[in-house]
């Protein structure tokens, strides 16, 4: 069948690929019209693992364009633009400016909305150009995209007409699937994004604790608790706190939706509170063991997190922002697939920059890291992630550790 895809970041390029490589034929649709020249070109703009392969072996089902007009004869249309937070509230004026192209070039295509947004919307744009609107919300981790959109935990879709015909695109995922009213599909993308965020300040609150109490380490606390099937182990790694895309704008963009509904949210307020102060409060503890502001650092990691190159609401960036503020200046940093961030010295291998350093700041969790620090034993380590194996390299800081164990 003939499927559109408008938007072209992580979630419409991997949406794209896992389709078309179900045999659908796909138009992916753009404004941006270098991404469009590039993807045309076979150059993949964003490091997602198996993207490229995928987008290779489906080469002859994909169409890239950034003209609306190549929607023509789609049986669907996903919207899969950004809808940023802006001043703490959403802006979902992409989706609603895309949802009435869409109409006005194919009244026919029934318009999916994929982007994250608060509940109501989909019935807005509905009411707007006078449709039915299905909500289908994306949970993909960057890092894992591929996987996640191929084998999701599960499959939300919400609307009034024509639901179930849809959910057949995505049945090859063998996925539990749900299929309730829009508002329903709207709100289980926040809840779920904003119980994972709180999962986050909650156990970096514990680590805190941890550091306090002689004996006492998040990682085994957090195994502990994991073992119970009603917590779970995921999402209890403490840390420098949640970046990204998505958990800070969606943890806030609920927060202020909910409060022009009446409701405080206050635990997902508190869990944004101190996710904002986390990196001030680790810096505090940095300046104690790195008294010399002129001691050479090298910061591991620049992305959000692990397996991607993306660096927006990086709690890495913001460690080396915060790091510079307070005068330490001698500042280098490496990372397995960022090279260029104005501002920051980055060395090109991970060996030269640890010997170059006198201290060494495990930032993000890409597994390499605790190789690269593995017997090295003349280096001050300070790990911010918990990736090291403690009991092998001497930390001077972990998260989460009481270093007098
Ligand atoms: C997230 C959601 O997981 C996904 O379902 C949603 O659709 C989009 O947002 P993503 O932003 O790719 O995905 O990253 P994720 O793997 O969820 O991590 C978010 C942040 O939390 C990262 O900064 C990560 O380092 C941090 N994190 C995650 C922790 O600090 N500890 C953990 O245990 C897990």
């Amino acid at each position: 069948m003939k499927i559109s895809v408008v938007g072209l970041g992580y979630v419409g390029l991997v949406t794209m690929a896992v389709l078309s490589d179900n045999g659908h034929e796909i138009v992916g649709i753009d404004i941006d019209g270098e991404k469009i020249r590039r993807l045309q070109e076979g150059e993949i703009p964003i490091f997602e693992p198996g993207l490229s392969a995928l987008i290779e072996k489906n080469r002859k089902r994909l169409e890239f364009s950034n003209s609306y007009d190549s929607i023509t004869g789609s049986k669907y249309t996903l919207i899969c633009v950004p809808t940023p937070t802006v001043n703490d509230r959403i802006d979902v004026h992409y989706v609603i400016e895309s949802g009435k192209k869409i109409n006005e070039i194919d009244p026919e295509s029934k318009i999916v909305i994929k982007s994250t947004v608060t509940p109501g919307t989909a019935r807005m744009l509905g009411s707007m150009i006078n449709r039915e609107i299905l909500s289908n919300p994306e949970f993909l981790r960057e890092g894992n995209a591929v996987k996640d959109t191929t084998k999701p935990d599960r499959v939300v879709i919400g609307g009034n007409g024509g639901v179930e015909d849809f959910s057949k695109i995505w049945s090859f995922t063998n996925s539990n699937m749900i299929i309730t009213t829009n508002e329903n599909a709207e709100l289980i993308k926040y809840a779920s994004n904003a119980f994972l965020a709180t999962k986050i300040s909650f156990i970096n609150q514990m680590a805190d604790l941890c550091e306090r109490i002689p004996g006492a380490d998040i990682r085994v606390v957090a195994d502990g608790m994991g073992m119970d099937k009603r917590i779970g182990r995921a999402f209890l790694n403490a840390g420098t706190g949640y970046g990204g895309s998505c958990f800070p704008k969606d943890t806030r963009a609920i927060a202020s939706f909910a409060n022009d509904m009446g409701v405080e949210l206050s635990i997902i307020k508190s869990t944004i509170e101190y996710n904002e102060n986390r990196i001030g409060n680790l810096v505090n503890r940095i300046e104690n063991i790195i008294p010399e502001k002129d001691s050479r650092i090298t910061v591991l990691g620049l992305s959000f997190k692990e397996n991607t190159g993306d660096l927006r609401e990086s709690k890495s960036i913001e460690l080396i922002t915060e790091l510079k503020r307070r005068g330490y200046n001698n500042l280098k940093a490496f990372d397995p697939v960022t090279s260029q961030v104005e501002g920051i010295d980055i060395v090109a291998d991970a060996e030269t920059a640890i010997k170059w350093s006198e201290f060494v700041i495990v930032a993000t969790e890409w597994p390499s890291f605790s190789e690269y620090l593995e017997g090295v034993k003349d280096r001050h380590i300070i790990d911010l992630r918990r990736i090291i194996d403690n009991k092998t390299v001497k930390l001077d800081y972990g998260v989460g550790l009481n270093v007098t164990n």
